[in-house]
């Protein structure tokens, strides 16, 4: 089932259309990694579907309910993490919790018992000190706990793992990832390697176009690659390889070669008595098949121009 579907989204601030016509599903249980550059529309789009923004065409739905923009009936369902969350600096975790648990309405008891356990979950449990000592990350992993008090159904973070250093991002893409069973997490980023680890689905946001949309593992097989590398023990005959079959380096010990080259190079090795250490297939990363996405928009778009 789907938790959010969005219909042909558009959304112009003053006379730049920043979403052009946006065509979203968001399974249920899925980990959503949302990609774009700066400026693609990431924020934008995840404050309409909280109803944050007056869309200026198209329709959000979260399950069956449609989203309006000031009315709040469908964000009982959502957790939010916005790109720059604020705290009350002079509280400490708990105090923070508590409060946010009043604004939602919970009852105590519910909000000292699920406090305790969030704060666990983010590891948080042991730290009294206030909000204005805490890093970045600790602010971070706060507002993912803040951000599931209600025992959302679907969790948004805008950005969560941006500002911060890899054991921050690891941190919090560990708790991200630990959520899933309970809650839908859909996250913006620009870092692909984050998407990479621990998303299900994915879609390449560029310049308020969706370009790419779909789980990890089916575009990743889509875009298979169907180059070797094959890595020597010497500089020497990675060169001569190199310049024999026009192979490219891809670095001074490895070049990459198409599979149907690849039984001639070996044979060619095999009569020549080239060592080498390592023959491997090269994986895609999320990051080349982007790169790659948006090139291809990026001349559709010229020839588009030219040719009309
Ligand atoms: N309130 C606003 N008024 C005018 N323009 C806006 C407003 N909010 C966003 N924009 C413009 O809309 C475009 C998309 O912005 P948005 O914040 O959605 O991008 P983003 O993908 O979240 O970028 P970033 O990675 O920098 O957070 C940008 O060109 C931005 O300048
Ligand atoms: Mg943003």
């Amino acid at each position: 089932m789907q938790i959010v579907t969005i219909q042909n989204l558009k959304k112009i601030f003053k006379d730049k259309e920043v979403l052009k016509g946006i065509n979203l599903e968001i399974p249920e249980n899925s980990i959503f990694g949302f990609i774009g550059k700066n400026g693609a529309g990431k924020t934008t789009t995840m404050k309409s579907i909280l109803g944050l923004l007056k869309v200026d065409e198209g329709s959000i739905k979260i399950y069956d309910d449609i989203v309006t923009f000031g009315e709040n009936k469908t964000n009982k369902y959502i957790g939010y993490l916005p790109d720059v969350p604020e705290f009350y600096r002079f509280m400490n975790a708990r105090e923070y919790l508590k409060l946010c648990g009043e604004a939602l309405g919970l009852a105590n008891d519910i909000v000292v018992k699920r406090t305790e356990e969030l704060l666990t979950l983010v590891g948080l449990a042991n730290e009294v000190s206030r909000i204005k000592g805490y890093s970045r990350g600790m602010k971070q992993r706060l507002g993912i706990a803040q951000a599931l008090l209600g025992k959302p159904k679907l969790l948004i973070c805008d950005e969560p793992t941006s500002a911060l250093d890899p054991k921050g991002r690891k941190e919090i893409l560990d708790i991200l990832s630990s959520v899933k069973n309970e809650t839908t997490v859909l996250f913006s980023t620009h870092i692909l390697t984050d998407v990479e680890r621990i998303c299900t689905h994915v879609v390449f946001l560029d310049e308020g176009v969706i370009k790419l949309q779909g789980k990890i593992d089916e575009i990743k097989k889509m875009h298979q690659s169907n180059e070797y590398i094959i890595q020597f023990l010497d500089e020497n005959h990675a060169k001569k390889i190199s310049k024999r079959f026009e192979l490219d380096l891809v670095n001074p010990i490895e070049v990459k070669v198409l599979v149907q080259k690849l039984n001639e190079v070996l044979a060619y090795m095999i009569k020549e008595n080239i060592a080498f250490s390592k023959i491997e297939f090269l994986e895609k990363t999320l990051e080349s098949f982007y790169l790659e996405v948006i090139q291809k928009w990026s001349r559709f778009y010229h020839f588009s121009r030219k040719n009309y």
